[in-house]
């Protein structure tokens, strides 16, 4: 499983971080963040650009002795329409890690390295920087639930094809530049709310691209020492310039967002029982009651699973 639940203990240690951290490394302008935080992509800055950990001498080493599993690679030039989930396999083109490592920008290789939090030598500096982002978000959205980072390594002409995720993004820009095109969520035009609903309940693949919704897209130009917002399940796609790029994503949830994927989740059962539920984020109220039956029913089902698997003992 990626990524790491935070307790609200956790969670306040790393808010508290955040608050008093003498030197961020993170910039902010409160304004902005007031006003589309959550709401429309918006650029922060940071200073990350020179840090030490993220040189490629550093990241190659972390991805030499991080668990094989947390490190992706493939091609880098591949289309913008391709399937994420399995672009890793569809474009590996016959490269393992050590070959990628070994002639990185002559394969013009791509490497996602999978939540680099997990190596004692980056938890600190990272976990910070998620203590920096709650004590900028917390007055909007308290309460990070799970956080989630990976650094992408990319040759030039690299392409991380159209997708959504299910979660909040700060996609921080490292070395070399990239140009990131996000779509509206809230469009309907872009993601039904049909889509929404099945994407957060995992029901088939992530909504598909249009060459329909191409225009609507908004273009960010991400140079070293600047970052750009994702809002929630908002869709993306990522170019890499004419230059090696580095970027860093802290992806992560928070106790509301985890209220909407709850009602997303009713929402889909509701729809496969043929009825046409109200689109989650119309009514709050609504969205918490939808909630609240979500994890009503996961607890009845997990105790009617607990009563089963006890019922099997019994008769075993
Ligand atoms: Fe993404």
């Amino acid at each position: 499983m990626l990524g790491t639940y935070l307790s609200t203990s956790r969670y306040d240690e790393l808010l508290q971080h955040g608050r008093t951290v003498s030197t961020p490394l993170l910039h902010f302008d409160e304004e902005v963040v007031t006003q589309s935080y959550n709401r429309a992509p918006f650029l922060i800055g940071h200073d990350l650009t020179a840090h030490p950990m993220f040189s490629l001498t550093s990241l190659f080493a972390l991805c030499r002795r991080m668990p094989v599993e947390s490190i992706l690679y493939r091609m880098g030039a591949i289309p913008g329409n391709a399937d994420l989930d399995t672009s890793y396999d569809r474009y590996r083109a016959g490269l393992t890690l050590d070959s990628v490592l070994d002639g990185f920008e002559e394969h013009q290789a791509y490497i996602c390295i999978n939540n680099p939090e997990r190596d004692p030598a980056y938890a600190p500096l990272i976990e910070g920087l998620m203590g920096e982002v709650a004590s900028r978000t917390h007055a909007l959205d308290p309460g990070i639930t799970w956080f989630s980072t990976y650094v992408f390594i990319s040759t030039r002409d690299a392409v991380t094809p159209y997708h959504m995720d299910r979660e909040m993004n700060y996609l921080l820009q490292l070395q070399g530049k990239k140009t990131v095109y996000l779509w509206d969520p809230m469009d309907e035009t872009v993601m039904s709310s049909r889509e929404k609903d099945h994407l957060l309940a995992h029901v088939g693949g992530r909504p598909p691209y249009s060459e329909a919704i191409e225009p609507l897209a908004t273009e960010w130009n991400l140079t070293p020492g600047l970052g750009v917002h994702h809002p929630f399940i908002a869709p993306h796609r990522v170019h890499t310039g004419s230059e090696l790029s580095v970027s860093l994503a802290l992806t992560f949830r928070t106790r509301h967002s985890d209220m909407a994927t709850d009602a997303h989740r009713l929402n889909a059962r509701l729809r496969g029982l043929g009825l046409h539920p109200r689109a989650v984020g119309r009514s709050e109220v609504v969205d918490r009651a939808k909630c609240h039956v979500a994890r009503l029913g996961q607890r009845v089902h997990r105790g009617f699973d607990a009563l089963a698997h006890r019922g099997i003992d019994q008769t075993a």
